[in-house]
């Protein structure tokens, strides 16, 4: 095949590569679904697992809260809110149910929410609205979405005095679509309805200002593209709701010095390892360190750029994506021909070792490509053969 990323350039990035614990055979195309920690901060982590195991109580009890603090300190300046408005979880799918759980939901009540929610979170919201004899409501959206307004108004339009709950995505996981969430969290305040975000994608993605995005709840990952190991999520909770909240499984609690259930229930979680939440700060060094949002994440965009109308001739399928608006930085998802491609992301990842999500969406199936540090055009150039060679 002809060069496709002549005139790009040698990636300034390519020194990242070596930073990463990843199989160097593999063109790892699936961050989004699992991230990858580089190797300082997981160097970092291993240093906390072993002062942990060194003097338990030490970790655990007698410097927790202090330790805890400073990490709550770290990540707010991140996210630009204040340090005793978040908690750390273990997860995303772990702080979403702690909301949920934690709401006042009644029969009768309607839940909000789009077609682009995460599977696991879609089953949530369901089996809760279910038990409590509540609505979960779909809105089918149609893609490509026309415009952030066309988005508003489709939301506006679900709206009626039974919808307590709007809950969308900041970035959807299989179609990868970037959701207007200042303007989508603005409707759900106007009409009385709490707003709980999913974040999974964003933070280390896309600069998230959770003072300026003005959700009541807010629930994302450290561990994807904020480069900390497995195990770090966290909730933001809004003042009028960080007393509502407790997670589902009640511990001690109230070792913190905070005043809100948020803090009060969450930070001690007893003998919970907490080695990937103090790892946290590292990855924020991390990126600052390599200036990630003024180097990789705009290099990954080109690159996506460039990889992206030759995708689309190998598919021959229409773009999913009408406007940039639309557009995470670092990952974009693709419709697929029709036909069977079940067996598609194994072939890929055996015989091509290239490792990308194939996922089965009503709209079709899809693939997705998520663009980091260590991709560099001969991953993508590997991709496109290989998606020529299978879909020929
Ligand atoms: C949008 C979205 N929400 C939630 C999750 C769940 O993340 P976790 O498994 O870390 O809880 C994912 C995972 O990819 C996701 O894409």
């Amino acid at each position: 095949m002809n060069k496709p990323f002549e005139g790009l350039g040698p990636s300034p990035l390519n020194h990242l590569k070596d930073q990463f614990l990843l199989d160097p055979e593999i063109a790892y195309f699936n961050h989004g679904a699992y991230g990858a920690c580089p190797r300082p901060v997981f160097e970092a982590y291993q240093r906390y697992q072993h002062e942990l195991e060194r003097e338990p109580a030490t970790l655990l009890y007698r410097e927790f809260t202090k330790r805890m603090e400073e990490a709550r300190g770290g990540l707010s300046l991140f996210l630009n809110c204040e340090s005793d408005q978040i908690a750390f979880v273990r997860n995303v799918t772990y702080g979403l149910n702690m909301v949920t759980q934690s709401l006042i939901i009644n029969e009768g009540d309607k839940v909000l929410a789009t077609e682009h929610e995460y599977g696991a979170v879609d089953r949530m919201w369901e089996t809760v609205c279910e038990e409590r004899g509540a609505d979960f409501v779909r809105i089918k959206m149609p893609l490509p979405l026309e415009s952030n307004s066309s988005a508003v108004e489709l939301l506006k339009a679900n709206i009626d005095p039974s919808v307590k709950i709007i809950t969308f995505p900041h970035i959807a996981p299989e179609t990868a679509q970037l959701f207007p969430i200042k303007e989508l969290t603005k409707i759900a305040r106007d009409a009385g309805a709490v707003s709980v975000i999913d974040g999974a994608h964003a933070p280390g993605q896309i600069k998230v200002n959770l003072k300026e995005i003005g959700a009541d709840f807010y629930v994302g990952n450290c561990h994807k593209w904020m480069l900390s190991p497995k195990g770090a999520g966290f909730v933001y909770a809004s003042r009028k709701y960080e007393n509502r909240i407790r997670p589902p499984a009640i511990s001690w609690g109230n070792i913190s010095e905070g005043t809100s259930s948020l803090l009060l229930e969450n930070d001690w979680q007893g003998t919970t390892d907490i080695s990937s939440i103090l790892a946290v700060q590292d990855a924020i060094n991390f990126l600052n360190k390599n200036k990630w949002f003024e180097t990789v994440v705009p290099r990954s965009n080109q690159l996506i750029k460039e990889f992206n109308e030759i995708t689309l001739s190998i598919t021959g399928m229409d773009d999913l994506y009408l406007h940039t608006d639309f557009q995470p930085p670092q990952m974009r998802s693709y419709l697929l021909p029709e036909g069977d491609h079940s067996s598609l992301h194994t072939e890929l990842f055996h015989r091509f070792k290239v490792d990308v999500p194939v996922f089965l969406h009503p709209k079709g199936s899809m693939f997705r490509i998520s663009v980091q540090a260590y991709n560099n055009e001969s991953d993508l150039e590997r991709l496109a053969k290989a998606l020529k060679e299978m879909l020929r």
